[in-house]
C-alpha cells in the first residue's frame, strides 16, 4: 500500500527517486561502523587504544610478538572472557591485538576497504562471504554491541551493519574512489 502511494507520488512527479548509490559509496555504512572506536582500538600498530578519542593504552601494554601482550604483560593478564569488574575491563574469548597486516591506523575509508577486500593482509579471506563473515558472528566483533561501563556502540545496530555488509558484497567489494 505505501509503496503504491509512493510510486504515484513519483509517476505524479512529486518525489523524486533517489540516485542509486556509486559503488563505492556501499562501503560508507561498513566504514562508519569499522572505523568506529570500538573497532579500531584493536586495529592498531604497536599498542592497542583506549576510549573513544583513542588514547594509547595505560599500563605500557604493547603487540608483543604475537598480538597477545609482552612476556610479562599478557593481554588476559586483564581481560577476560567476558567483560569484567562491572564492565570496566572489557572482555571476549581470546582478547588480543589484530595482526599487524589487518591494521587501520592510519589508513583512510579507502585504504581500510583495500585492506578488507586484500587476502594477502585480510588472512586471505578471497570470495565476499568470507571477507564478512568474521563480521557477522566472531565474538570480538559481538562484544563493540556490548562492551560495558557506559562505552558508546558502533553507529547503528549490528543487524543493520549485516544488511549493509551484504550490500556491500553482492556489489563485489567496491572500494571508495
Ligand atoms: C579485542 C580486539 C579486537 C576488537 C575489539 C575488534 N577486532 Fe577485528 N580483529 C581482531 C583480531 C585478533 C583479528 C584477527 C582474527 C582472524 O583473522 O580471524 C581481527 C580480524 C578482523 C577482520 C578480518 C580481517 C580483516 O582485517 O579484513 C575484520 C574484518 C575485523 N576484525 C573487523 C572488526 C570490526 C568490524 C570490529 C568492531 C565491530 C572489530 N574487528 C573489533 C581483534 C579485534
Ligand atoms: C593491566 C591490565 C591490562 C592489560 C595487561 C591489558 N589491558 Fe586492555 N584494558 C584494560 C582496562 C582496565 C581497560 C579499560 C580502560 C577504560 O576504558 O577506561 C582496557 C581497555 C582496552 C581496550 C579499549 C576498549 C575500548 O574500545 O574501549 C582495548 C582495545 C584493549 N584494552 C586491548 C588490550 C590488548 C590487545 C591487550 C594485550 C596486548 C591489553 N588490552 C592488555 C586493562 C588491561
Amino acid at each position: 500500500m505505501r509503496r503504491a502511494l509512493y510510486l504515484l507520488l513519483c509517476a505524479a512527479g512529486l518525489v523524486q527517486a533517489a540516485p542509486a548509490p556509486k559503488d563505492g559509496a556501499l562501503f560508507d555504512p561498513v566504514a562508519s561502523v569499522v572505523m568506529s572506536p570500538r573497532c579500531i582500538n584493536c586495529h592498531q600498530a604497536e599498542a592497542p587504544r583506549q576510549k573513544d578519542i583513542g588514547v594509547i593504552h595505560a599500563q605500557q601494554v604493547v603487540r608483543g610478538k604475537d598480538g597477545h601482550g609482552s612476556a610479562v604483560l599478557h593481554c588476559a593478564a586483564c581481560h577476560q572472557a567476558g567483560n569484567t569488574a562491572q564492565g570496566k575491563v572489557p572482555g571476549a574469548p581470546n582478547w588480543h591485538l589484530a595482526p599487524l597486516s589487518m591494521r587501520w591506523q592510519g589508513l583512510d575509508k579507502k585504504g581500510v576497504c583495500q585492506q578488507m577486500r586484500d587476502p594477502a593482509r585480510n588472512g586471505n579471506r578471497k570470495t565476499g562471504e568470507q571477507v564478512i563473515e568474521h563480521m557477522k558472528t566472531d565474538p570480538l566483533v559481538l562484544w563493540a554491541w556490548n562492551p560495558g561501563a557506559g562505552r558508546t556502540l558502533p553507529p547503528m545496530s549490528h543487524e543493520d551493519f549485516v544488511k549493509a555488509l551484504e550490500q556491500w558484497a553482492d556489489a563485489g567489494l567496491p572500494c571508495p574512489q
